[in-house]
């Protein structure tokens, strides 16, 4: 059992055995967490976080991880903050990161960004999420997800909802999936938030049994597990465009009613109106676990990419 080191771009870049073997680790994180037992892994490292779109998970919960682990942080939250508000360029901003820490993990509204920085950078750059493309950290902790309530993903039925044609996080979800074996993915989202079709393109290359639905009703009592998203209102080049789409669809506890015993619902957080709050108080709930499960997953994650683990 592996797990490359180095860049974490792309979650296509890692095989079923490299997910299996982080997934192992996370389990390990999450059992010295328990035990409240001190890690220091990370003893004299420091991890740069250059979020330069908003965060709470993906930022805080690699903060945390980075200070379980006996590491320290340098933390950007905006470009305002930084001299690239003066002007300075992309590349040289990276250079200095780079040479101020060991592992660089960037977020940003441009996709590519993270592997341009990867092709600046001497250490390693995580993708913390680029524009609508990718975010592959997060799949990493929704697959991890499923793992730990159904013991894998084989066999499931798997409903993805919501905008899928700009969220990045349902990119990466996907990506994910095809290393695995579900059941049946339904894509459900009305016709003008549709999967893009280059996301499309590759979900069929590489052979996800996926099937194109608009209607939630039809298919949810057949569901495993139901993964939403919000309508990422920041990538809505025209306003007018997100005010048509940005009540397309909700998630009532009426509709719950004749759902299987299992089934849970994912979300990778934020959510804003597309789920009742009342179903947060169901048994349904499982995006709070999903958040809470970032930290010992990026635990593992930071350890394997800079090769302090040891099994
Ligand atoms: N899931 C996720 O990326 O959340 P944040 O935008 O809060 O980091």
């Amino acid at each position: 059992m592996s797990f490359p080191r180095g860049d974490v771009l792309s979650i296509l870049d890692y095989s079923r055995e490299n997910l299996e073997y982080l997934f192992s680790v996370a389990d390990q994180m999450e059992k010295y967490l328990s035990e409240k037992k001190k890690l220091n892994l990370l003893d004299g490292y420091i991890i740069a976080l250059a979020f330069l779109e908003p965060s709470t998970r993906t930022m805080y919960s690699f903060q945390s991880a980075t200070y379980r682990l006996g590491g320290k942080t340098l933390v950007f939250t905006s470009e305002t903050a930084t001299s690239l508000a003066k002007g300075e360029n992309y590349a040289d901003t990276i250079r200095m990161l780079d040479s101020y820490s060991d592992l660089i993990v960037i977020r940003s509204k441009y996709e590519g960004t993270a592997r341009y920085a990867a092709e600046i950078a001497e250490n390693p750059v995580i993708n913390g999420g680029d524009g609508r493309h990718e975010h592959p950290t997060q799949a990493m902790i929704d697959l991890y997800t499923m793992y730990k309530i159904f013991g894998g993903i084989d066999g499931l039925t798997i409903g993805i909802l919501g905008d899928l044609k700009y969220a990045r996080t349902i990119a990466s979800l996907l990506y994910g999936l095809t290393r695995f074996k579900p059941r049946k993915v339904y894509l459900i989202s009305p016709g003008i938030l549709r999967l893009r079709e280059e996301v499309r393109n590759k979900i069929v290359e590489l052979r996800l049994p996926f099937e194109e639905t608009t209607s939630l009703q039809d298919v949810i009592d057949e569901l495993d597990v139901l993964y939403v998203t919000r309508i990422q209102k920041e990538r809505y080049p025209d306003p007018i465009e997100y005010e048509r789409v940005k009540n397309l669809y909700r998630i009532s506890i009426d509709i719950l009613r004749n759902v299987k015993k299992e089934f849970r619902i994912l979300h990778p957080l934020p959510k804003i109106d597309e789920i009742d709050y009342r179903v947060d108080e169901t048994p349904y709930a499982a995006y709070f676990y999903q958040a809470k499960l970032g930290v010992p997953l990026r635990m593992a994650l930071l350890s394997l990419v800079l090769g302090v683990w040891r099994d």
